[in-house]
């Protein structure tokens, strides 16, 4: 049982500049990639997340040669599945990243299927039904998934359902498959358009990220490559939600702005000022959040990974707010956890709705990465002190939540229980 927690005291208005860490979700897939050459890829900004921690150990249980100095990290050598493929560890989400890798390399995986989690059931058929158009020959036993494929052909495939996961999986398959592939209704996210710069700086054929149709012509091989990945952008729209709540004037530098314009528009107001430069962005609030709905879905949209930050400002605002969740099936563990801190909120289906008021501090429990973030934005308006605990699912995506929020003026601290 994990005793620590993040104690927080509400009431703080945060002020400052800082500069957001490497995108989490860009550079699991690219770590992955990195299994597609035996030759050096450096990937540089990367963040100091037990998520990547996990992910460099898991290419190394799978025998790449995985080095990392401060913020760099290097994979070479090559992968060396046994006859059966690599078994990759059941508790690794992200080791569904390395299914279309190891796929390539090995032609044969074998991989406990990754559990549900507290979001949803993540199932896998939209990877799947990619592979075998490709030529992949799936198994599963509800336990253990194998895939096997002596080469894989270029193939239309056309997704029923825009998934991030399994565009980047498609994607690193395609890269050095035989023909073209056209991957249609794809993820539109900024961390595909980093996969598709990172695999074309290794001499991938790729056009169309970023859209809904990217076509790739297979090559024969890859090279090595030294890749940079942006700031995070759920970082950087966390850090907007916790100062558009408790007030302030805070610059956050390092995420790119262009990939952050439904998180502005779902958090501009009168109250909330927010100047975008090439730079970064510039808010401004006085704490006075308005009633407003919001409804997730892929990018272009609002994103499903600041759900939690948005609900837990609008537990403040003054009237009623509606969150529909479109991308996960149960994404709204923290609801719960935010009543406990005086919020009146009710979930019916995958849609949250919100009167706002004033909260109290209270013992909370994370549930998810981003519902344990959004817990800690009410937390800093909330009156009095309040114990966040399960850290460790913050720490999957933030470096050091506390700090960063201390560094602004937060009354913050990690804390045991
Ligand atoms: C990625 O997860 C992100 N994770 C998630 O971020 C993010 O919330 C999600 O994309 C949506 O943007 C990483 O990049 C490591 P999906 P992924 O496949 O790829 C269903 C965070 O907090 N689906 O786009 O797993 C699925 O169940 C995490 O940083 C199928 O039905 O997301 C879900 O309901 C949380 N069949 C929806 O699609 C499939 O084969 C979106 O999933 C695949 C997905």
């Amino acid at each position: 049982m994990d005793d620590r927690c993040i104690e927080i005291k509400g009431g703080s208005r945060l002020c400052g500049k800082l500069t957001v860490h490497g995108a989490k979700n860009a550079v699991l897939p690219l770590l992955a990639a990195s299994l597609l050459t035996d030759e050096e890829v450096t990937i540089d900004n990367c963040p100091y997340i037990s998520d990547v921690d996990n992910m460099a150990k898991l290419l190394c249980e799978l025998g790449a040669h995985v080095v990392r100095e401060g913020r760099r990290i290097s994979v070479s050598g090559h992968v060396t599945g046994v006859r059966t493929g690599a078994r990759l560890y059941k508790t690794m989400r992200s080791s569904m990243f390395m299914l279309g890798a190891l796929l390539c390399v090995l032609g044969e995986v074998e991989m406990p299927l990754p559990g549900g989690c507290d979001i949803g059931a993540r199932p896998l058929d939209i990877h799947l039904d990619g592979l075998r158009r490709m030529g992949a020959r799936t198994l599963c036993d509800g336990e253990i998934l194998n895939c096997r494929a002596s080469g894989l052909a270029g193939a239309k495939i056309v997704m029923r359902y825009p998934s991030v996961g399994a565009t980047e999986n498609l994607l690193m398959c395609a890269s050095l498959a035989n023909g073209e592939t056209m991957l249609v209704n794809c993820a539109r996210e900024p961390e595909i358009v980093a996969l598709a710069e990172g695999l074309r700086a290794m001499g991938a054929k790729i056009s169309g990220e970023g859209s809904s149709v990217i076509c790739i012509e297979g090559v024969k091989k890859l090279h090595g490559a030294d890749l940079h990945i942006g700031g995070d952008r759920i970082v950087a729209g966390t850090v907007l939600s916790a100062t558009a709540l408790c007030g302030g004037d805070v610059t956050v530098y390092g995420a790119d702005v262009g990939d952050m314009k439904s998180i502005f528009q779902s958090f501009r107001s009168e109250h909330c000022s927010i100047e975008e430069s090439p730079l970064g962005f510039r808010v401004r609030s006085d704490g006075q959040i308005k009633a407003r709905s919001v409804i997730t879905a892929p990018y272009p949209l609002f994103p499903t990974d600041m759900q939690p930050q948005f609900l837990a400002c609008q537990c403040f605002a003054d009237g009623v707010s509606r969150v529909r969740e479109t991308v996960f099936e149960n994404r709204f563990a923290h609801a719960k956890e935010l009543s406990k801190m005086g919020a009146n909120i009710s979930v019916h289906a995958n849609c949250a709705t919100v009167l706002g008021g004033s909260l109290h501090g209270a013992d909370v429990y994370a549930t998810d990465l981003r519902a344990g973030a959004g817990l800690c934005v009410a937390a800093m308006r909330a009156d009095g002190v309040s114990r966040v605990f399960n850290p460790h699912y913050i720490e999957r995506g933030y470096e050091d939540f506390a700090e960063l929020f201390s560094s602004l003026g937060a009354d913050i601290k990690n804390t045991v229980g």
